[in-house]
């Protein structure tokens, strides 16, 4: 009989030991810091969800890739080996190193937007969306209308609506669209992935006006991996010849290797354009650094290097999905509202269904991490009212899972909580802020729980 369990594909050779603090405690420093759990110290956190990007274990690989790392200023061979392994992915003439994902969109968008342009993207990424709008253009979000659905199951929840996608080009003319966007897989719109289907009609839209396309990269491998489980005539590709075909059908990418590069930093930009890249490397060299190094340390690229390739291979993504899954699908079966089906990097709670009696202006998300971390020292992040203000439609709590960090026991024990959270959910408070920065005030707000 065929061997069921899945396992995860790596051995562990050196650990660090996790406390959480005891409830009592994690009491005392939640109201402390303002009951935001951007401001609890990582010590005191037992599992640390709060984010996939920059949070991967590496491999033995990797660490030894770093000892060979090369900090000339220019010139650098680890430069020479970053640029051939993004190249054999991701194919592109120009490959640019960045310090992270959000310096290589300043970077685009600077070169390619003026004021009063429109980019259209599935949908972008909150530092996407800040640096669009810093160049003067407006940000566009077009996701299939399936995506708006928590609960609605669809198998690539990230495509974008190209009806609308034509009828955007239409009505505003080709012009004023220097470049369209996908992003894989659709973190904010719950780590959903885009068919190739999806990409080739984008692209066919993108050619026919002449207008460029370009991917957000960012979780790249594990968008290949669901084409290759749920895309007709994939089942038999590698997630690497998925991902050249993904990149064929673009002009260049930006991407942020906290993710599926695998790496604690890094980003690189790529195009196929001469007079872009010449463009790019010149804003480039005037904040981030000279283009063989790019804010990074060489021993950063060698370690993105072997990263980038690591994160391709089929047996680490048959874990990871299953991993992910794994978690949505045990919750989901007691009834646990999340959004459907579980993403590549993360699993999103629906707040506002889980805690229907707390409305959206008393942070049901923040009620649920809160409570989350109060019952188990899980960190999340909310996504919703105290995120985005009025202007959210969902009120989420987001368990995002670092790469090769945690392991089923790990994984069974935020099930665990979870559960427990939900039995008990009919008791749990909303909250009110009580003081707030004016910018991003998700980060700094401190709230405290509503009086009964
Ligand atoms: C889809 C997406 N794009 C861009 C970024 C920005 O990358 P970075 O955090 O490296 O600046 C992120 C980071 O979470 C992301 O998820």
């Amino acid at each position: 009989m065929p061997v069921r369990t899945i396992i995860e594909p790596f051995r562990i050779k050196s650990v660090e030991p996790i406390h959480g603090a005891l409830r009592t405690e994690r009491q005392k420093l939640l109201e402390g810091a303002g009951y935001n759990l951007f401001l609890v110290p990582s010590e005191a956190i037992l599992i640390d969800l709060l984010t996939d990007s920059g949070t991967a274990a590496m491999s033995t690989n990797q660490w030894a890739a770093m000892m060979r790392g090369d900090e000339s200023y220019a010139g650098s061979p680890s430069f020479a080996r970053f640029r051939e392994s993004v190249q054999g992915i991701f194919g592109f003439r120009h490959v640019i190193p960045t310090h992270q994902g959000r310096a290589a969109e300043r970077i685009l968008f600077s070169v390619m937007c003026k004021k009063g342009d429109i980019v259209p993207n599935n949908t972008h990424f909150d530092t996407t969306r800040a640096n669009c709008e810093f160049a003067g253009a407006e940000a566009l979000d077009l996701p299939i209308p399936e995506a708006k659905e928590p609960s609605r199951l669809h198998p690539f929840k990230g495509n974008m609506d190209t009806a609308r996608l034509a009828e955007t080009i239409a009505r505003h003319g080709a012009k004023k669209i220097p470049l369209v966007m996908l992003t894989l897989t659709n973190n904010s719109g719950g780590g959903q992935p885009v068919s190739m289907e999806n990409i080739r009609a984008v692209k066919d839209l993108c050619r026919k006006h002449g207008i460029l396309l370009y991917i957000d990269a960012c979780r790249f491998a594990e968008n290949a991996y669901f084409i290759k489980l749920r895309e007709p005539g994939y089942a038999n590709k590698s997630p690497l010849e998925i991902a050249r075909e993904i990149f064929s059908h673009a002009d260049g990418c930006t991407m942020s290797a906290k993710k599926d590069g695998m790496a604690n930093i890094g980003g690189f930009l790529c195009t196929n354009d001469d007079t872009v890249a010449q463009q790019e490397k010149d804003l480039l060299i005037l904040t981030e650094g000279f283009p063989t190094y790019g804010g990074l340390a060489g021993r950063d690229l060698e370690a993105i290097a072997v990263g980038l390739n690591e994160a391709l291979e089929e047996e680490y993504l048959k874990y990871r999905i299953a991993s992910t899954a794994f978690l949505g699908n045990h919750i989901s079966k007691e009834g646990v509202p999340i959004v459907q089906p579980p993403g590549g990097h993360a699993i999103y709670l629906d707040a506002r269904a889980f805690l229907p009696h707390i409305p959206a202006a008393k942070f049901p998300g923040v009620a649920l991490a809160n409570e989350l971390y109060l019952e188990g020292g899980i960190r999340s992040v909310e996504i919703g009212t105290l995120m985005f203000g009025e202007h959210a439609t969902m009120d989420l709590v987001r368990l995002a899972i670092p790469r090769r960090v945690y392991t089923q026991s790990h994984i069974e024990y935020v099930v665990e909580i979870i559960l427990e959270v939900w039995r008990r959910r009919a008791q749990i408070r909303g909250y009110e802020i009580v003081e707030q920065p004016k910018f991003l005030r998700h980060f700094t707000a401190k709230l405290k729980p509503v009086s009964l």
